[in-house]
């Protein structure tokens, strides 16, 4: 069974989807431990509810940048982790991690990459003007939000959307296609050359096209 490990920074909704999942049988995989940056991230009530293991550890602790990063890696190796789950989590992966943890990181954006990086993402979209709008699964490399691409799901973006509209229509994709990518990854069906990205299923499932993820079994 794969052990995973989730880093979130906030209110861990995605997080949440991934407990729901795994509880449900979808994803065969087990949790070892949730690491935050923020003592106040209700991700950590989440962990508490379901007897997640929570570590809070926080940068400004810690001599430099890498030496956070070396640590959450070593805390992650130490309890087994094979995949590293960011759900959430607002800081720019450092590389000690990335190294430790390459094209084993996971993380879910709230755009069609490579279409609006970084912060803010639905804003961002929204500001553009565009029609489609989406959210993305990718493994972390050392670029913001440029690593090689797992699963897409496309929503519309209407002409008198809000931020707040835009973001809870992503977001209901973003809850199917993460633990999505987590099930192909436990069942080893993710490879990935250069930067791309190969699932082996059927070539329905492999081609990810609005909403494909409703078509796996729960
Ligand atoms: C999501 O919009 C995700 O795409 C982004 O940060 C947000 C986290 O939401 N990376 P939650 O904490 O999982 O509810």
């Amino acid at each position: 069974m794969l052990t995973v490990g989730v880093l979130a920074s906030g209110r861990g909704s995605n997080f949440q989807s991934i407990i729901d999942n795994i509880k449900s049988g979808y994803i065969n995989a087990k949790i070892a431990v949730l690491i935050t940056d923020n003592p106040k991230a209700y991700a950590i009530e989440r962990a508490r509810n379901n007897n997640i293991e929570t570590l809070v550890l926080i940068p400004k602790n810690f001599p430099d940048r890498d030496s956070y990063y070396r640590h959450l890696a070593d805390e992650l190796k130490k309890r087994g982790v094979e995949l590293v789950i960011l759900a959430g989590f607002m800081r720019v992966v450092g590389k000690p991690l990335i190294d430790a943890f390459r094209e084993k990181i996971m993380n879910i954006h709230p755009a069609l990459l490579p279409s609006f990086p970084g912060l803010h993402g639905q804003r961002q979209a929204l500001d553009y003007g565009v029609k489609i709008a989406g959210c993305t699964v990718h493994f972390v490399d050392e670029g913001v939000d440029t690593g090689p691409i797992i699963i897409q799901s496309a929503v519309p973006a209407y002409e008198d959307d809000t931020e707040d509209t835009l973001s809870e229509r992503i977001l209901k994709e973003e809850h199917g296609i993460f633990p999505l990518a987590v099930k192909l990854f436990a069942e080893g069906r993710i490879k990935v050359k250069g930067r791309k990205v190969f699932i082996e299923s059927q070539r329905e499932e492999a081609v990810i096209t609005n909403p494909p993820h409703q078509k796996f079994s729960r």
